[in-house]
């Protein structure tokens, strides 16, 4: 695997996405590939917190998840330089995470309409704190038009993820790494 690696040595991989686009599950598929270690930055978020996101939100509110989430995406870009790096789908609002994420390698979004994710979400066992007051119906196509040009500005590969296995993605992501003309097409 090594020698034929499409992710330079230097170069990490970050995945970027709404909430519910599956970066979890195709990063860690993508780290097996690549022979990269995974880092979750929402797991690696609660547990330096050693609180749940959802209480983090509840207790001190947004504003500190987001300095909290800056802290520690710094961090782990600084100390973990060649993973693969799952973020949580805000992580791309402060531009400090930006230039951070942009730094350190090879940006994926994986992009999906908003009512893919809102079935997806309903779906989803996982406990997400909201972030507006609308309900998952408004929400999501809102968020997901205020995030959509910084992931699309910050993307290097997009991946439409709606109707692919997150094994399918990783695989895709991959062979767009070995073939810019592939990951040009999918970008149109
Ligand atoms: C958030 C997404 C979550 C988590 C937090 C905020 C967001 O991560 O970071 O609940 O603002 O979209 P996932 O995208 O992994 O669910």
């Amino acid at each position: 695997m090594a020698d034929s690696s499409p992710l330079p040595a230097e170069s990490g991989l970050v995945l970027i996405g709404y909430r519910a686009s599956g970066k979890t599950t195709v990063g860690r598929h993508l780290a097996e590939k690549l022979g990269r270690s995974f880092i979750d930055l929402d797991a690696e978020i609660e547990r330096r917190a050693g609180r749940t996101i959802a209480d983090i939100f509840e207790d001190e509110g947004e504003p500190a998840f987001r300095s909290l989430e800056e802290r520690v995406l710094r961090e782990v870009c600084r100390e973990h330089p060649g993973v693969v790096v799952a973020t949580g789908g805000g992580a791309i609002l402060r531009e400090s995470n930006r230039c951070e994420l942009a730094k350190f390698g090879i940006i994926v979004w994986l992009s999906a309409p908003a009512e893919v994710l809102v079935r997806r979400l309903r779906l989803d066992a996982q406990q997400r704190p909201a972030l507006t007051a609308a309900g998952l119906v408004d929400e999501v196509p809102q968020i997901l038009k205020e995030r959509e040009p910084s992931y699309r500005e910050l993307a290097d590969v997009i991946v439409d993820c709606s109707a692919r296995s997150p094994e399918d993605v990783a695989e895709l992501v991959v062979r767009m790494l070995r073939s810019p003309e592939l990951a040009l097409k999918e970008r149109r």
